[in-house]
C-alpha cells in the first residue's frame, strides 16, 4: 500500500513545487494592449530582427538544440519572422511593455532591453510585424 502510493505523493510534491515557483515571478504578464500608430516605421529588418539577436536568439533560435537551448521551450524560435509570428501573444506578455501593463519575464538573464525597447516591441507586434517588403506594398 504505502509503496504504491510513494510515487503518486512525489509527483504531487513535485507539481506543488513547481507551481510555488511560477507563483513568486509568473513567466505570463497581462496582453499590453499596444496600438498600431499609422505612422509606424517598425519592420522585421529594422527593429524586430536585430531586437531578437540582441536579446533573445542566444537561447530561442532553431539552430540550437538540446542544452545551447538553456531551458528554452521547443518551437520559439525567434531568428524568423515565421517564428515570431507564430507565438506574439505570448511575446508581448512576456517581453514588451504597452498601455497596459509592462512584461520584463525575459529575457531571464544576461542583457536586457531598455523600456522604451519593449515599447517598440508592442508596437511592432500590434502592427502585426510587418517586413520591409509589407511596408513597402501597404504605401
Ligand atoms: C537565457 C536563455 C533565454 C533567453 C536569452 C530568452 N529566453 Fe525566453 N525562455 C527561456 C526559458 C528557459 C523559458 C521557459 C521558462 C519557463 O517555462 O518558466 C522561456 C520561455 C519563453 C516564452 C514562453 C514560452 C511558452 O511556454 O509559451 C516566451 C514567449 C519567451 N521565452 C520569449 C523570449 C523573448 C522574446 C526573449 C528575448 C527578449 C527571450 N525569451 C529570451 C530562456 C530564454
Amino acid at each position: 500500500m504505502i509503496r504504491s502510493r510513494l510515487p503518486l505523493f512525489t509527483a504531487l510534491v513535485s507539481s506543488a513545487l513547481a507551481l510555488a515557483a511560477c507563483g513568486e515571478d509568473p513567466l505570463f504578464g497581462p496582453p499590453t494592449e499596444s496600438v498600431c500608430p499609422p505612422d509606424s516605421t517598425l519592420t522585421y529588418e529594422n527593429f524586430g530582427q536585430p531586437f531578437m539577436e540582441d536579446y533573445c536568439t542566444r537561447c530561442h533560435s532553431s539552430e540550437l538544440t538540446g542544452a545551447d537551448r538553456n531551458g528554452a521551450p521547443s518551437f520559439h524560435d525567434f531568428d524568423t519572422v515565421f517564428g515570431i509570428r507564430a507565438v506574439s501573444e505570448h511575446i508581448d506578455e512576456t517581453t514588451a511593455s504597452g498601455p497596459a501593463a509592462t512584461n520584463d519575464s525575459m529575457p531571464p538573464d544576461g542583457d536586457t532591453p531598455s523600456l522604451e525597447e519593449r515599447q517598440q516591441l508592442g508596437e511592432w507586434i500590434a502592427c502585426d510585424m510587418p517586413t520591409d517588403a509589407d511596408l513597402a506594398a501597404a504605401r
